[in-house]
């Protein structure tokens, strides 16, 4: 049987290259050899959201770069978050084995309470538990996750184990498989490309948007003049030359060197190499986009699949807490 992978992302609405070569690309490539589930965790993002009302929107858009970018609801189980109520019921209960102590050590608990300290809720503290729901109650082996998911890892680990030796060998511990690719910078290359820094490009963008957007992208700030050589290994653009335009980046780092092509020859290459790369996803992403309801449609068979696993779960941990009757 294959090994069951468990993924959740927050719903950022349209995702940017920097989604797309960080996560979505690699969970794609899963769904060869696990049986993958994915998931769009709308209460995680509660915990930050100060104001919902794009929240449904932001859902949907997030699917329909999914769908395009290749999950495929046909190999994975692709939903929402609270659409499997039962996650709810388990964070309660693993709370109760939970340490408070352990929850106040985790680095991402401290920084949100310091970005929000207007907003320290009691879901901040608990959202590694709810995390932890999120993976056990599938009982999933294999969570791909960027670098900043580790001390959560570690905490859904620590959870699952205290579990078991109370109440016994119940849930698989989870494994972190780290993404592959590189952080990918932003356009102005400073911070990682991200929704909060105003330096992304989504990948529902068009040709003419894109172009534009590489077009301001900071390159090699030693390179001032047209005529200056330039460092491809430190060079934003570079980065991205390395995935959009594979087959031609050894050329084009060469070219850079010798001051070959200038930057703005550079940018142009990329953003065609971007489009090309992008045309297939983007017009899928258009025609799943016309169809309507396709997007509710998936969620909810999505959602009853993954239900029938947790409610099958939640069960077994109820009778081994003693809240039901032991199984017969
Ligand atoms: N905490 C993750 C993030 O911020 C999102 C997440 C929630 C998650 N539940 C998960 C990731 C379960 C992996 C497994 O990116």
């Amino acid at each position: 049987m294959k090994k069951r992978v468990f993924s959740g992302a927050r719903p950022t609405g349209r995702q940017h290259l920097g989604n797309y070569l960080g996560a979505i690309q690699n969970y794609v490539a899963l769904q060869e050899d696990y049986d993958c589930i994915y998931c769009i965790v709308d209460i995680h993002a509660l915990t930050t959201l100060e104001n919902t009302d794009r929240l449904q929107q932001d859902i949907h858009e997030m699917m329909l770069d999914w769908l395009a970018a290749g999950l495929d609801p046909k190999k994975s189980i692709l939903f929402v978050q609270s659409h499997v109520p039962e996650v709810m019921e388990l964070h309660t209960l693993l709370s109760m084995v939970t340490p408070l102590s352990w929850l106040l050590r985790v680095p991402t608990f401290k920084e949100k309470a310091r970005m929000q300290p207007h907003n320290v809720n009691y879901g901040l503290v608990g959202y590694p538990v709810l995390m932890t729901a999120d993976i056990v109650l599938y009982k999933a082996e294999v969570v791909p996750v960027g670098e900043d998911q580790l001390p959560h890892l570690e905490l859904a680990r620590e959870i699952a184990r205290r579990f078991n030796t109370l109440y016994g060998p119940t849930f698989p511990e989870p494994q972190a498989k780290l993404t592959s690719f590189p952080m990918v910078l932003g356009l102005n290359g400073a911070q990682k490309m991200g929704k909060s820094y105003d330096n992304y490009i989504e990948l529902a963008a068009t040709p003419e948007e894109t172009s534009k957007l590489v077009m301001t992208a900071v390159t090699d700030p030693a390179r001032q003049y047209r005529s200056d050589p330039g460092h491809p290994e430190v060079c934003n653009v570079f980065s991205l030359h390395r995935f959009f335009n594979t087959g031609r980046a050894d050329e084009i780092a060469v070219e850079c060197r010798s001051a070959g092509i200038g930057c703005v020859d550079c940018k142009k290459l990329l953003a065609e190499g971007i489009n090309l790369r992008l045309a297939a996803l983007r017009e899928k992403r258009a025609s799943l986009a016309a169809k309507p309801k396709y997007v509710s449609k998936v969620l909810a068979d999505g959602a009853k699949r993954a239900q029938a696993i947790a409610k099958k779960t939640l069960t077994e941990v109820k009778e081994k807490m003693g809240l039901l009757p032991p199984a017969a």
